[in-house]
């Protein structure tokens, strides 16, 4: 089982970025905690993240045929990306959307997403414990399928 989880623009600011919106916790730290759970579960796991919206294209593309999920944060680009959900589309990978803040409480520009409707399924306000839940909700499918 082998998943790839992106991170976008501004989420390398972390613990420094609006710590009553986004925690205190900084991306390594996060990415910590899910790389213990997911190879406790034997599942093989990479990180990535970039600001710039043609590298993630570039990094979904190469994740093509090699990844099982993919659990993206996208940041800003989840409200208008539409180079982003083309190349889930493209790619075909089965994709989990996290946001930590609830994005639905917020501003009326994050209501919106171009990527929930292509996406199993959105998490969203659960701080960095979505990305954990991203992780349960694979192993649990995985269960299922043996
Ligand atoms: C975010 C929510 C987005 O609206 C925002 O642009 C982010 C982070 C979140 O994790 O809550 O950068 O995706």
């Amino acid at each position: 089982m082998k998943i790839l989880v992106v991170n976008g623009p501004n989420l390398n600011m972390l613990g420094i970025r609006e710590p009553e919106v986004y925690g205190s916790m900084t991306l390594n730290n996060i990415c910590e905690k899910v790389r213990a759970k997911a190879e406790n579960y034997g599942m093989e796991i990479e990180f990535y993240q970039s600001n710039h919206e043609g590298h993630i294209v570039d990094k979904i593309q190469e994740a093509y045929g090699r990844t099982d999920y993919l659990i993206i944060n996208p940041a800003a680009l989840t409200h208008y990306s539409i180079a982003l959900r083309d190349a889930i589309l493209a790619t075909g990978i089965k994709t989990i959307e996290v946001h930590l803040s609830n994005v639905y409480s917020r501003e009326e520009f994050r209501k919106k997403s171009v990527i929930s409707d292509i996406a199993l399924g959105q998490i969203t306000g659960f701080g960095y414990h979505g990305y954990l839940l991203a992780i349960e909700f694979i192993q649990r499918k995985k269960q299922e399928e043996i």
